[in-house]
């Protein structure tokens, strides 16, 4: 009984708060974005939720003043490169991406020289600086794709060298890969997912190309987060097991209900820094703005549009 009353007033107060940032957000004419890897409750106050990609999209489509972003820095620095003119807010700078901080701008301005024929593709999850100076951007979603759009025979590829091994199986030309990682995904481990598959051997495994070349081996289907609902709603399957970061499994229960699904994962703990009361005091204080330099924005967009161009049908 304790316990129930306890979780009930733990609801209303967040009930409270999402009712707070609906108010706030029409009052300041804001849009607010959401990864789908944040907590539950932000879906609530999403305009929209999705990947990567998804996020860039609707971040250039948007005619609001503010863009709120419950994900990471990368992803608000993304929105700031296409929305230049917008305020764009992060509620926290501890959301930011480790994966991100392994690419530097001046280890690959090393690499580059090394490789000057070469074409530089940027994971989106690189700052806005390193993109600035790469020739094209990628997502989970479409990394095959711009990697074989290129007329290149060489590509360096950075950070995740996860995603860049699967790249290399999926294409003729030669992939540079960064040693670069995310720790959330590059820690799920083969054996462990094997133990899984045996207790629930009718269960399709869906994995995250950040996760090692091993385990995805032992996949069903590899994609980005937001081609994960697409698969479990058009496979015959009824049971999941999803291989990535915690999150993602919320966010599929909502949107394919009718489907079960077992997490194999790990938190992120940027992607969980974002919360309804930082959502609040940010749009109550313009906390924190995300500001770069014009060269950047200039130089990163180029980059990025190009990834969009090619992935203009995609999300
Ligand atoms: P998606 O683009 O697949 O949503 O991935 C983002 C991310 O940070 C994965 O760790
Ligand atoms: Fe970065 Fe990994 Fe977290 Fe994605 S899950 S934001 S790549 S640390």
């Amino acid at each position: 009984m304790e316990q129930k009353l306890i979780s009930q007033s733990i609801l209303s107060d967040s009930e409270k708060l999402i009712q707070l940032v609906l108010e706030l957000k029409k009052q300041r004419n804001a849009v607010i974005l959401v990864h789908n890897y944040q907590r539950p409750e932000m879906f609530r106050i999403a305009d929209y939720i999705g990947d990567s990609l998804g996020l860039s999209i609707k971040a250039a489509e948007t005619d609001a003043d503010i863009i709120l972003f419950c994900g990471v820095r990368f992803m608000a620095e993304t929105a700031k490169v296409l929305s230049p003119k917008k305020t764009v807010l992060l509620p926290t700078l501890d959301a930011g991406c480790s994966l991100a901080d392994m690419a530097t701008v001046e280890k690959l301005m090393a690499i580059k020289n090394k490789y000057p024929d070469a074409a530089v593709v940027s994971y989106v999850n690189t700052s806005a600086e390193v993109k600035a100076i790469s020739d094209i951007c990628c997502t989970s979603a479409n990394a095959v794709e711009v990697v074989n759009s290129l007329p290149h025979k060489r590509v360096i590829f950075l950070p995740d060298k996860n995603l860049g091994k699967y790249v290399q199986q999926h294409t003729k030309k030669e992939v540079v890969l960064w040693d670069g990682y995310c720790f959330v995904h590059d820690k799920l481990d083969a054996d462990t997912l094997m133990e899984f598959k045996q207790k629930y051997p009718d269960a399709k495994v869906i994995a995250h190309p950040e996760c090692k070349e091993e385990l995805l081996k032992l996949s069903d289907h590899v994609c980005g987060t937001g081609g994960m609902a697409k698969f479990a709603k058009s496979d015959g399957s009824k049971d999941f097991i999803v291989v990535t970061e915690c999150g993602m499994t919320d966010k599929l229960r909502q949107d394919v209900p009718e489907k079960n699904f077992l997490s194999f994962c790990n938190i992120c703990p940027y992607m969980k820094s974002t919360t309804l009361p930082l959502v609040v005091k940010s749009l109550v204080q313009d906390i924190h703005e995300i500001k770069l330099p014009e060269h950047i924005i200039i130089n990163a967009r180029k980059a990025i549009d190009r990834m969009l161009e090619i992935s203009k049908n995609a999300a």
